[in-house]
């Protein structure tokens, strides 16, 4: 692996395998991997004249230890160090309305990670089975990999968002009880909301799988509704994912991706502030902070505990 890294406004053309813009100290700069030694050494030359470079040991011991396996609009997931685990790494970026909108918020990735984190682990505790291992840095933790069954599994206590839109409900007005809706997971198509008949006509998953992540779905609004009243947050909605995940034989229904303020509805109980991603949405402002606070109310981290400035943070690459 001949790898270098370079400040962002540094232009190398041609000779690169692939490109990754990372933001060390605040900073933008490139990181590049070559093809090979020779292209190394050209682009190398070629810019060292115009432009200070220096290598990044840790960003460059990074990438040539894992392969990635896919980048999606929040996270990366990288080949893990055991077959059947994988890396998961939380970028910066902000995405809404199927990525229309789009801004990297310095430091969301370290508090989702930490916050989704804490909330994984707590489910594995009660018995609530998922993909998390363990968290292994700032921005990164070690996960199951499962087969992902294609659906966005939202479970709803209070009208708001798409459901109150399609309904003409009253934001925050309590539901009857709680509602679980599926989305086909299918960027090209703005993940529409779809039956459980679809779901099973076309195969996404079987009639007992769907059993398996209803229940799963209850079980996990169960304890986050708890978990957040506990520390004066009302839990709204939130989304999960679930997968397979084949142990020997057998396969089991987990809940894998992500549970953190990106992905659920949370309003402070006694101001009715918001306190999740629809900040970033309805361009409220103070996205970081309310995060910040949701960890603290969590215990999960003190206050002064850096998130910004926290090593390489990679926020593009192709
Ligand atoms: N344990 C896992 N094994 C395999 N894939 C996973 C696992 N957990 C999450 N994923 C997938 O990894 C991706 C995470 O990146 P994300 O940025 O959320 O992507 P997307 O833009 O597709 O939502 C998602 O597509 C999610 O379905
Ligand atoms: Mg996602």
């Amino acid at each position: 692996m001949y790898a270098c890294w370079l400040r962002k406004s540094t232009l190398v053309t041609g000779h690169m395998a692939r490109k990754s813009v990372l933001q060390i100290g605040g900073q933008h700069s490139l990181a590049i991997e070559f093809a090979n030694p020779f292209a190394y050494a050209v682009a190398r030359q070629e810019t060292f004249a115009k432009f200070s470079e220096s290598s990044h040991p840790s960003e460059v011991k990074r990438m040539s230890r894992r392969r990635k396996i896919y980048e999606g609009k929040a996270k990366i997931l990288y080949e893990g160090p055991e077959p059947g685990t994988l890396v998961q790494f939380f970028k910066d970026d902000a995405t809404a309305f199927n990525a229309k909108k789009h801004e990297i918020i310095d430091g969301k990735g370290v508090l989702n990670n930490r916050i989704s984190e804490y909330i994984f682990e707590n489910l594995n505790r009660i018995g609530i089975p998922t993909h998390f291992k363990k968290r292994m840095n700032m921005r990164e933790q070690l996960i199951k990999e499962v087969e992902i069954i294609k659906l966005e599994v939202v479970v709803r206590n209070v009208a708001a968002g798409s459901l109150a839109k399609r309904l003409g409900l009253e934001e925050g007005e309590v539901l009857p009880r709680s509602i679980i809706e599926f989305y086909y997971k299918s960027d090209e198509l703005d993940d529409p909301l779809v039956s459980e008949e679809h779901i099973t006509a076309f195969g996404w998953a079987s009639p007992p799988e769907l059993d398996d992540i209803m229940a799963l779905a209850i079980r996990v609004n169960d304890f986050l509704s708890g978990l957040f009243l506990g520390v004066g947050i009302q839990l709204v909605d939130f989304k999960i994912e679930c997968g397979r995940l084949f142990e020997e034989d057998i396969m089991r229904i987990v809940v894998a991706d992500e549970i953190s303020p990106d992905s659920c509805r949370l309003w402070d109980l006694q101001t009715r502030e918001k306190m999740d991603k629809d900040r970033f949405r309805e361009d409220l402002g103070g996205l970081l902070e309310s995060y910040r606070e949701i960890a603290k109310r969590l215990g999960i981290m003190n206050e002064n505990e850096p998130v910004r400035g926290t090593g390489p943070v990679l926020v593009k690459s192709d």
